[in-house]
């Protein structure tokens, strides 16, 4: 690649092959601000501890709460909180408006609805390029069952946006 031009649009194309499940990562500033974020980023790293990691682009208006706050929790969506995922996606103010939330470890929002929640106390941030890796060590977590939220290749939905070989 190196002697190549790197086409940034290419780039983004080739990842998006990579399917995931899609979260929303809240926290609580130290002065109560609430921020959520949605992110594709997630991914588990360890079981022993239990550490898990998603990447913040350093652009984000939520970057400052994110970074210093002591915990996050990680909403894994269901199908069926495409709406959510879209609120999250977008920055303002008010993006806790009408969403009903409790507080979890550390003051997190957390929502119901989701397939899996992960309350994680944040351990460590390394440098990821224009992202921030934010690693936390997962205290408590929540699981059901249901359909997930799927992004492919640009495209929120169901597992049916995903092809079958053949
Ligand atoms: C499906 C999907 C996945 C996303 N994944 C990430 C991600 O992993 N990291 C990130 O920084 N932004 C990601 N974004 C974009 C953010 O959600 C978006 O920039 C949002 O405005 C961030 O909130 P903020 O503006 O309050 O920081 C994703 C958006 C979508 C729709």
């Amino acid at each position: 690649m190196a002697d190549q031009e790197f086409d940034t649009r290419s780039f983004r194309d080739a990842l998006g092959n990579f399917a995931t499940g899609v979260t929303v990562v809240t926290a609580k500033g130290e002065d109560g601000t609430l921020v959520g974020v949605t992110a594709n980023s997630f991914t588990s790293v360890s079981m022993e501890p239990p550490l898990v990691l998603w990447n913040l682009d350093r652009s984000s208006p939520s970057l400052k709460v994110l970074e210093n706050a002591s915990h996050f929790c990680v909403h894994i969506l269901a199908e069926a909180q495409k709406d959510l995922c879209m609120k999250f996606a977008k920055s303002g103010d008010d993006k806790f408006n009408g969403v009903e939330y409790t507080e979890g470890l550390g003051g997190v929002p957390m929502f119901d609805g989701c397939l899996a929640q992960f309350e994680c106390r944040s351990v460590a941030r390394h440098d990821g390029g224009d992202h921030v890796i934010i690693v936390g060590e997962v205290e408590r977590f929540h699981n059901t069952e249901g359909e997930p939220l799927i992004f492919f290749r640009g495209q929120l939905g169901d597992l049916a946006l995903i092809p079958k070989a053949g």
